[in-house]
């Protein structure tokens, strides 16, 4: 019962918040979405070690990585997003998947007076939360602030690398040299990874849990910080 109200609900929500497939236990698709999830992205999700772990996942969306990391061993998870009626999506599977130790909470946090940083977890999560209207808003570093004060023990994210700063973020590097150092705009490049280590660094050391080449790479990565 709670999986057919869950295919209603998804179904009456504006397809611009049905962001990630939605998967039943077995990882059949209940309900398509703008990503799915790929075989690269499972594996390095799972070399985070959740065992016995509290974490928050924040911007959860229907709760994928909130559920597996719980799935993955971790104590109590908290998926976060400020959207209230996925939010009712997730408690929904949340009964479908009879998934105890997974909460959801709804907060925005944009939000100033957001009270959820007066909370701490083991790991503090934000997955494909980061894209391209961050970076051309200049959003990045308020978002990484954010997910630090969550945790002193370990910070998880994924990000692309890099950015084709005129055929992804259709804007000049002229006009992203305005908002960031020098050394992020390289040639037509916005080098998003290495803002993202540096904005932690001294503080957290950067391991990457995905496979890593050099140069351009379109699938997101996946980043563990820890203390340094
Ligand atoms: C791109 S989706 C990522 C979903 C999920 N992390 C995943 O990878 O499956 C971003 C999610 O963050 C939520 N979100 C966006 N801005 C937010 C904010 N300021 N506070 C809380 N949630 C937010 C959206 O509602 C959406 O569900």
């Amino acid at each position: 019962m709670p999986l057919t109200q869950f295919l209603a609900l998804a179904d009456a929500i504006e397809p611009e918040h049905r962001y990630r497939t939605v998967y039943d236990a077995d990882f059949s698709v209940l309900v398509p979405g703008k990503e799915v999830i790929d075989p690269d992205t499972l594996a390095a999700f799972s070399r985070i070690d959740f065992t016995g772990h509290t974490v928050v996942d924040l911007g959860c969306n229907f709760g994928f990585f909130a559920f597996q990391a719980r799935r993955l061993g971790a104590a109590a998870v908290v998926g976060v997003d400020r959207e209230p009626r996925v939010l009712a999506g997730c408690e929904l599977l949340k009964r479908h998947f009879d998934a105890n130790g997974v909460d959801f909470a709804c907060h925005n946090i944009d939000d100033p007076a957001c009270p959820l940083p007066e909370q701490r977890f083991d790991i503090a999560m934000l997955v494909e939360f980061i894209g391209k209207t961050f970076v051309l808003e200049n959003r990045v570093a308020p978002a990484l602030a954010f997910l630090e004060r969550l945790s002193d023990r370990e910070l998880i994210l994924s990000v692309q690398k890099i950015y084709w700063i005129k055929k992804e973020l259709g804007t000049t590097p002229e006009r992203m040299l305005k908002l960031y150092p020098a050394q992020y705009v390289v040639g037509g490049d916005f080098l998003l990874l290495d803002y993202v280590r540096d904005f932690f660094a001294p503080r957290w050391r950067m391991e990457a849990l995905s496979p890593m080449a050099d140069g351009y790479e379109k699938p997101r990565k996946f980043l563990r910080f820890t203390p340094a």
